[in-house]
C-alpha cells in the first residue's frame, strides 16, 4: 500500500509538470536567491501528490519544498520535491522530474523519481535494490577518478567557502575530467544508480533534493556520504555520491589533497 500510494503520488505530480511543460504564459515568481524560480506548475504538482497521499495516509508527516512541513505525530514521513529542476523546466529542458521519498523511524524506506518528458521512471525501495521503468538498475564499474564520468550542481546563491563549487570543478576541468551539470540533483542521483555517472557532488543541497535518489544510489550498489565520508543524512547541504569505487579517491579531490 505505502509503495503503491508512492507511485501514484508520484506520478500525480508528474502528470501536472508534463501538462504544463513548454506552456505559454506560465506564472513564474522568484524565491530567496538569483532565479531561484517557482511556478505555478511546482504548486499544482505538489497540491497533486500531497492530495494522493493524504487521500490514503492522512496522519502522515509530510516535508515539500513549496508547503515547507506539514507535521503531524507519525512514523512515517513524506519528502516531496513537486519538481526537481526547475530552472530547465521553465525554459522547456526536459531534465526535470518529481522526487518523493518516504521515511520511517528516521530511515528512507522508499524513493521514486519520474521524468515524464523521456518516460524514466526510478523506483527504490530499502534492501530491494533499484529499478528503471521496471528493470534493475545497477552502478557503474569505473575504479578510477582520471577515468571518470561526474556530474554536480551549482547553488542559486554561491557558495563563496573553501574547497567551494568553482574551485571543485577547477580542480577537475584542469585534469580534463568531464563534469557534468544537468541541474537536477534528483536525475543525477538517479543516473548515477543507473551507471551512466560514476559520481555526483554539490555542496548545498535541501532534504527534498535528495532524499529520493540517495536510497536510489545506495540500492542500486553505490555509496553515498558527505565530504567528511560520513554516513550520508539528506538534512544536511553536501553530498558525495558515487559507484563506491571511486568514492575514496573523489573525497580526496574535493578536499584537495588531490589535483
Ligand atoms: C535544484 C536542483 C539543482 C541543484 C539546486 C537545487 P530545484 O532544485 O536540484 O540541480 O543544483 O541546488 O535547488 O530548485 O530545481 O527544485
Ligand atoms: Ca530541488
Ligand atoms: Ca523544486
Amino acid at each position: 500500500m505505502l509503495q503503491e500510494t508512492l507511485i501514484n503520488a508520484t506520478k500525480a505530480g508528474a502528470a501536472v509538470l508534463a501538462q504544463f511543460f513548454n506552456q505559454k504564459d506560465l506564472k513564474i515568481s522568484n524565491k530567496e536567491g538569483v532565479n531561484n524560480l517557482v511556478t505555478e506548475a511546482d504548486h499544482a504538482s505538489e497540491k497533486a501528490i500531497i492530495e494522493t497521499i493524504r487521500a490514503t495516509f492522512a496522519d502522515h508527516y509530510i516535508l515539500s519544498e513549496e508547503s515547507g512541513e506539514l507535521v503531524m505525530d507519525s512514523t512515517y514521513k513524506w519528502i516531496i520535491d513537486p519538481i526537481d529542476g526547475t530552472v530547465n523546466f521553465a525554459n522547456g529542458i526536459p531534465i526535470c522530474c518529481v522526487s518523493v521519498a518516504i521515511e520511517k523511524d528516521g530511515k528512507m524506506i522508499h524513493g521514486a523519481v519520474y521524468n515524464p518528458l523521456i518516460n524514466e521512471f526510478y523506483l527504490a525501495e530499502r534492501g530491494n535494490g533499484a529499478s528503471l521503468n521496471g528493470k534493475p538498475i545497477h552502478v557503474s564499474d569505473k575504479k578510477e577518478v582520471a577515468s571518470s564520468c561526474l556530474v554536480t550542481g551549482f547553488p542559486y546563491t554561491y557558495l563563496d567557502i573553501p574547497n567551494g563549487p568553482l574551485q571543485c570543478f577547477e580542480r577537475f576541468i584542469r585534469k580534463g575530467i568531464p563534469v557534468r551539470r544537468l541541474g537536477s540533483a534528483a536525475i543525477d542521483l538517479c543516473w548515477v544508480a543507473a551507471g551512466r555517472f560514476d559520481g555526483f557532488y554539490e555542496h548545498k543541497l535541501q532534504a527534498w533534493d535528495s532524499a529520493a535518489g540517495f536510497l536510489m544510489v545506495e540500492e542500486a550498489g553505490g555509496t553515498v556520504t558527505d565530504f567528511g565520508n560520513n554516513y550520508y543524512s539528506p538534512y544536511q547541504p553536501q553530498i558525495l555520491a558515487t559507484n563506491g569505487k571511486i568514492h575514496a579517491e573523489m573525497l580526496q579531490w574535493i578536499s584537495g589533497d588531490k589535483s
